[in-house]
C-alpha cells in the first residue's frame, strides 16, 4: 500500500468540474465565463477542492457547446481570452488549486481551418487529416456506424463527393489519428497548454481516437431497447469497431510521453466499457514508476450508472479494488455534464447526502460535478428553451441541459449567476430561492456545510486521501460499511441507503468510537459499535480507536 505522504496531487486531491457556460457570467450576457470563474476562486478554495476540471472555452460555433473545437490553442471570447485564462491559472495556482483543461481530440469543429482546407478538395494536404471514403456503389455511406447524437456517423459532402466521419454532430468531424501529422499537430495542442501552466487534461472520448483500419460495419445489438427513436442507429449497435480499438494504446502511450515531459502532470480519460477493458487505460507498470504508462486516471463513472443500492456500490468498488493492479489508482464521478443530476439520479436529496459521503470517504481521486455540493436537482427545461444536440435529435427527454442550468449563488433573481434581466443561457432553477449557496452557507445542517466537512475531513486525515479499504461483511442488506486504514489510523464509514433505521454490529472492531460527521449533521460523539443505529438515509464517519 502506498504511503499517503507520497502521493501526488491528482490521487489525494479532490476534482471539482466546472461547466463554465453555467457557473458564473461576469460579463451580463447570461453565459458563464472565465472572469466569472476567477470571481468565485476563493468560494472554491474554501469549499476544500484541490483542482478544477473546466469543460471547454475553446473558440467553437457551439454546435455541441464548446466539444466542437475551432482552435485548440485559444479562448472563445464569449468566455474571455488568454489573458483572463493565464489569471485564472494564476489565481488557481495561488489558492493551491490545481487546473487541469479538457481537451477534445478526436474531432474538431467543422469549421476549424484544419477541416475548411480538409473539405477544400480532394487533393488538398489536409484530406487524410480526416476520415473520408467513397459512397458505397447505391450511394450510401461507406458503413453502418450510427452517431451518439441519432442518424448515421457519416455525411456526405456535395463538392467532392465523398462522405466524412462524425461520431456525433455533423459539425464534429473526426480526426485521423492515424496520419503523423495529425498525431504531431494534436500533442503540440497538449504543450500549448502545458507550457501556460496547465496541471492535468481530461481527454474526451479518447478511446474513440482509433477506429478499425478497415471501418468495418458494427454489429447488431441483441439487447437494444425496442422503444428507441428510429434515428437512433447508435443504440442499436455494438461499438465492436468505432470504439476501444486495440492499436489506440499506443496513442495514449505517446500522450501520456507529452506529459511526463513536464513536472508532475495529470492524465485523465473519458472512457467507458467493461472492466476488462477500461482497465487497460492505466497502461503497463514501467520500472522505477509509480503509475502505468498510459493515463493516471481513466474515468471511472460505474456507481453513476447504478441504482441506489448498497450490494449493487459494494459491490462494484470491490470488483474495482480487486481489478486494479498496484500502480492504477482509483476514482469515482457520480455526476458530470452529461447525465442526469445525482440527487435526481438516486432519489432525492436524502441519497444526495449519502452519496456524498461515499464519494468523499471511497478510496481513490472523487471528482466532484459544479452544483452536486447544493443538491441541485434536475431542472426543468421548456420544450422552446432545449439547447442540446442530443435531446433535440433523440427527444427531449435526453437532452442533457437539465444538468447544465446555471449554478446558484444567492436568491437574487438569477441566482447571482447572471444579472437581473439577463436571460440566462438556461432557465435556473425553480428552487434557486432556496437552494443557494448564500442561504445553505449559514445553515449548519445543509448539503453544502455536509461537503464542506467531508472534504475538510478528507484532506485532513491520511487513511480518508490515501489509505487502504476494506469493506465489511455482516452488515444489513441495505448498508455499505468500509473501513480505511492507514498506520494506526482507522476510520469507518457506514453508510445507510435505505428508507428504514438499520443497526449496525461490529463487535470486532471494539465497543466505543467516535462519530466525527453524520450526514444529518445532527450527531458527534461517542457511539457503541456492537449496536450503531444509522437512521434512514444516514451515513456516518466513525473514528476507531
Ligand atoms: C463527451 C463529452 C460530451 C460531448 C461528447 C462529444 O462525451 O463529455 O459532452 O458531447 O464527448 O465531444
Amino acid at each position: 500500500m502506498t504511503n499517503p505522504d507520497e502521493l501526488a496531487w491528482w490521487q489525494r486531491g479532490v476534482v471539482y468540474q466546472i461547466y463554465p457556460r453555467s457557473f458564473q457570467d461576469a460579463t451580463g450576457n447570461g453565459v458563464g465565463d472565465l472572469a466569472g470563474v476567477i470571481r468565485r476562486l476563493d468560494y472554491l478554495a474554501a469549499l476544500g477542492v484541490d483542482a478544477i476540471w473546466l469543460s471547454p472555452f475553446y473558440p467553437s460555433p457551439m454546435a455541441d457547446f464548446g466539444y466542437d473545437v475551432a482552435d485548440y490553442c485559444d479562448v472563445a471570447p464569449l468566455f474571455g481570452d488568454l489573458a483572463a485564462f493565464d489569471r485564472l491559472v494564476a489565481g488557481a495556482h495561488a489558492r493551491n488549486i490545481k487546473i487541469i483543461v479538457d481537451w477534445v481530440p478526436n474531432h474538431s469543429s467543422d469549421q476549424h481551418p484544419w477541416f475548411i482546407e480538409s473539405r477544400s478538395s480532394r487533393d488538398n494536404p489536409k484530406r487524410d487529416w480526416y476520415i473520408w471514403r467513397d459512397p458505397k456503389p447505391d450511394g450510401s455511406p461507406p458503413n453502418n456506424w450510427g452517431s451518439h447524437f441519432g442518424g448515421p456517423a457519416w455525411t456526405f459532402d456535395e463538392a467532392t463527393g465523398q462522405y466524412y466521419l462524425h461520431q456525433f454532430v455533423k459539425e464534429q468531424p473526426e480526426l485521423n489519428w492515424r496520419n503523423p501529422e495529425v498525431k504531431a499537430a494534436m500533442l503540440d495542442t497538449l504543450r500549448f497548454w502545458l507550457e501556460r501552466g496547465v496541471d492535468g487534461f481530461r481527454m474526451d472520448v479518447i478511446g474513440l481516437l482509433i477506429k478499425d483500419a478497415d471501418l468495418r460495419d458494427n454489429p447488431p445489438n441483441p439487447d437494444a431497447d425496442p422503444n428507441l427513436p428510429p434515428n437512433d442507429l447508435f443504440g442499436r449497435q455494438l461499438h465492436v469497431y468505432s470504439h476501444d480499438q486495440d492499436e489506440v494504446h499506443g496513442v495514449i502511450r505517446e500522450i501520456r510521453q507529452v506529459l511526463d515531459a513536464y513536472d508532475d502532470r495529470c492524465g485523465i480519460g473519458e472512457l467507458w466499457g467493461p472492466l476488462d477493458r477500461w482497465i487497460r487505460y492505466y497502461g503497463d507498470s514501467s520500472p522505477g514508476s509509480p503509475t502505468g504508462d498510459e493515463l493516471h486516471l481513466p474515468f471511472n463513472f460505474r456507481l453513476m450508472l447504478l441504482p441506489w443500492d448498497a450490494k449493487a456500490m459494494r459491490h462494484s468498488v470491490d470488483k474495482l479494488e480487486t481489478a486494479l493492479s498496484v500502480f492504477g489508482w482509483p476514482n469515482y464521478v457520480l455526476g458530470n455534464h452529461d447525465g442526469a443530476r445525482l440527487a435526481t439520479r438516486f432519489g432525492g436529496q436524502a441519497q444526495a447526502r449519502v452519496a456524498a459521503m461515499m464519494l468523499l470517504t471511497l478510496r481513490g481521486t472523487p471528482t466532484l460535478y459544479y452544483g452536486d455540493e447544493l443538491g441541485m436537482e434536475n431542472g426543468v427545461i421548456p420544450p422552446e428553451k432545449v439547447q442540446d444536440p442530443q435531446g433535440i435529435n433523440l427527444g427531449i427527454e435526453r437532452t442533457r441541459d437539465v444538468c447544465r442550468t446555471p449554478m446558484q449563488w444567492d436568491g437574487s433573481p438569477n441566482a447571482g449567476f447572471c444579472p437581473a434581466g439577463v436571460e440566462p443561457w438556461l432557465p435556473v432553477s425553480a428552487d434557486y430561492e432556496t437552494r443557494n449557496v448564500a442561504a445553505q452557507s449559514t445553515d449548519p445542517t445543509s448539503i453544502l456545510t455536509l461537503y464542506r466537512r467531508l472534504l475538510a475531513l478528507r484532506r485532513a486525515s491520511p487513511a480518508l486521501y490515501g489509505g487502504s479499504y476494506r469493506p465489511l461483511d455482516g452488515v444489513p442488506d441495505d448498508c455499505f460499511v468500509y473501513l480505511r486504514e492507514s498506520g494506526d489510523e482507522r476510520k469507518l464509514a457506514a453508510l445507510n441507503l435505505s428508507y428504514a433505521e438499520q443497526r449496525v454490529s461490529l463487535p470486532d472492531l471494539g465497543s466505543s468510537a467516535e462519530v466525527l460527521l453524520s450526514t444529518h449533521l445532527d450527531r458527534e460523539g461517542t457511539v457503541d459499535l456492537r449496536n450503531l443505529k444509522l437512521r434512514a438515509h444516514e451515513g456516518c464517519v466513525v473514528a476507531l480507536g
